[in-house]
């Protein structure tokens, strides 16, 4: 079973309307030379639009960065699934760690967004990941099989294998400079894909994509993506210069068997 990998970006509270559209052009290129990876990118909710009509037909993926589980409703500030679905983002991240920690989301905040998210018809990446204090503590796989289990609940086994992205985001590694060793990325991802074999069958995690995400960078992220059960990268800082983002795109390639 072989797993194209997904280099995604996520530019979080960055660029704007006039640094996207010169993104979009370089990424659009007929010589972008991305083969046999898929690629994709999160901005923020109010350029959703903009970079749909700038990237399409280019296979680029392109999706938000949050949604709110309601389809309408008086919730100010917020953005509904249907909405993101509706100006033709395919993809939504749900479970962000600065969506759990800075802005206080639970497991159960995160579940209701990806199933609404899902049902919208969008494609979800789901992140999981401990903080240093969790780590320290022993208890990285504790934390991330809750997070995993929270959000892949009651998802029928497709589902998960084709409309379910989990990125594993180590908290202590998010725009920290820190990354995780190839090898640390490797026993988690690892475990991740035996937990969803316990849950929904060999089968579903053989197919799984599993990102590595945390400051990834061109000169990384062929080590990363070099071991067994790392399928792609969620890439934060790295992906805000479209010279950085295309190299990263390149050098993800690999495809894992
Ligand atoms: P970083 O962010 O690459 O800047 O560490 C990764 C992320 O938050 O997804």
């Amino acid at each position: 079973m072989s797993r194209t990998p997904f280099i995604a970006g996520n530019w979080k509270m960055h660029l704007d309307r006039a640094g996207i559209a010169t993104f979009c052009e370089a990424l659009a290129a007929p010589d972008y030379g991305a083969e046999g990876v898929r690629v994709g990118v999160f901005p923020p909710f109010v350029y959703l639009a903009q970079v749909v009509e700038a990237l399409a037909g280019t296979g680029i993926v392109v999706g938000a960065q949050n949604c709110h589980p309601a389809d309408e409703g008086a919730f100010t500030g917020e953005v509904a699934a249907r909405m993101v679905a509706d100006v033709g983002a395919s993809h939504v991240i749900v479970g962000h760690s600065e969506r759990r920690h800075v802005f206080g989301e639970t497991d159960a905040d995160v579940k209701a967004r990806l199933d609404a998210a899902l049902a919208r018809g969008l494609d979800v990446i789901l992140c999981v990941g401990e903080t240093i204090h969790e780590r320290q503590a022993g208890r990285t796989e504790e934390v991330v099989f809750r997070q995993l289990d929270a959000g892949l609940a009651g998802l029928d086994g497709e589902t998960v294998a084709t409309r379910v992205t989990v990125a594993y985001e180590p908290v202590w590694a998010i725009g920290t400079g820190l990354t995780a060793t190839p090898a640390q990325a490797q026993d988690v991802h690892a475990a991740v894909r035996a937990r969803v074999a316990g849950t929904c069958g060999d089968d579903v995690a053989a197919r799984l994509i599993i990102q590595y995400g945390g400051s990834v960078k061109p000169d990384n992220v062929s080590e990363l993506i070099g071991q067994a059960d790392v399928d792609g990268a969620l890439v934060g800082g790295a992906s805000l210069q479209p010279t950085s983002f295309q190299a990263l795109a390149r050098l993800g390639t690999g495809v894992n068997a």
